[in-house]
């Protein structure tokens, strides 16, 4: 009798324990956002985390921890537990340029786990509506017949519409007084309202304010023209040729998290890239779809290590200091 009891309780340890180990995620997941609610980093994370919730089964959330160019919020994700709770949502500013211009004190490479790469898109050249100008020559001559430097909104410095500003005075020679903001929504809000004059923006936090009119789009800075907006030219054509930026996007969990949740979250992440209405959705924004053999882990960590190689040189030449 006690050697079937003996046999009935291992034979039932052995069914739990695969399905014990495969619990993740066991509770909700928490995805910091770095910057503000309402910018294309965090729009980007609200349809992504929807579709995930779904294939998770558990509530995909998205703080926005805002902040020194998005820095704060991934360092809160770098030195969480490294149990796949806690994600760290970023892009080229915040996990390339900020690493130029903060002592972090954290390493972007070493104590992060690439997870993921994200949708990406140009960047766009937009203006107040106020601006006298219809073509990108035009407004670049108006910027440089501005008694004082042109007011460019951005989500801080190290983040992805400060690098593009940085790169759009080097190939102009135009001078540009930043404005910091905790993401490219609120500065948004306030190229609308005519505050300040410019953004080098993410395409999709623009092109629905360039639709209904309450904005300019000058150029996207690509070789090819978005799909979804054909009647914005190049900025080849726009006469700026090769001033070409592309912002991609990407998730990263803590170093030392286990390959199985680090895949797991890539499965759900690829699946939500996967889905037709969340495509229409993201390529709706100019957002272009990462390929098919650029969805595993270590494609983000390549990229990422060589965007560090390309763009560091340029951001330490600026000089750029932290806000
Ligand atoms: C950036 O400019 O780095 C981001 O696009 C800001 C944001 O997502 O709000």
């Amino acid at each position: 009798m006690r050697r079937l009891f003996g046999a009935v309780v291992m034979a039932l340890a052995v069914c739990l324990v695969p399905a014990f180990a495969d619990t993740y995620p066991s509770r909700p997941i928490t995805v910091i956002v770095p910057f503000a609610a309402g910018g294309p980093s965090d729009a980007m994370m609200r349809i992504l985390a929807e579709h995930m919730r779904q294939t998770l089964g558990q509530p995909v959330l998205v703080e926005n921890v805002t902040g020194a160019g998005g820095s704060i919020g991934v360092g809160r994700a770098v030195r969480s537990r490294p149990d796949g709770y806690t994600v760290s949502f970023g892009h080229l500013g915040t996990h390339v340029a900020n690493g130029a211009v903060y002592r972090l004190g954290y390493d972007l490479v070493a104590d992060l786990e690439p997870v993921v790469l994200l949708p990406s898109n140009p960047m766009i050249i937009v203006s107040k509506t106020s601006v006298p100008a219809k073509s990108l020559s035009e407004f670049i001559a108006w910027l440089k017949a501005q008694p004082n430097p042109a007011s460019a909104g951005t989500a801080g410095n190290g983040s992805g519409s400060h690098i593009a500003g940085l790169y759009f005075e080097q190939v102009t020679g135009i001078k540009l007084q930043y404005v910091p903001y905790r993401g490219t929504g609120p500065a948004m809000n306030d190229l609308v309202g005519g505050q300040i004059d410019l953004i080098v923006d993410q395409t999709s936090n623009a092109i629905n304010q360039v639709r209904a009119g309450m904005i300019r789009a000058y150029a996207v800075t690509d070789a090819r023209r978005l799909a979804t907006a054909p009647e914005i030219p190049t900025t080849d054509e726009a006469g700026l040729a090769g001033f070409h930026m592309t912002l991609w996007s990407g998730l990263w969990l803590p170093k030392g998290t286990a390959t199985e949740i680090v895949e797991t979250l890539n499965a759900a992440a690829v699946a939500a890239l996967n889905d037709a209405d969340v495509q229409n959705q993201l390529k709706n924004l100019g957002l272009q779809m990462p390929g098919p053999d650029q969805r595993a882990p270590e494609v983000l960590g390549t990229l990422q290590r060589a965007e560090i190689a390309k763009w560091w040189p340029m951001i330490r030449a600026a000089g750029v200091v932290p806000e």
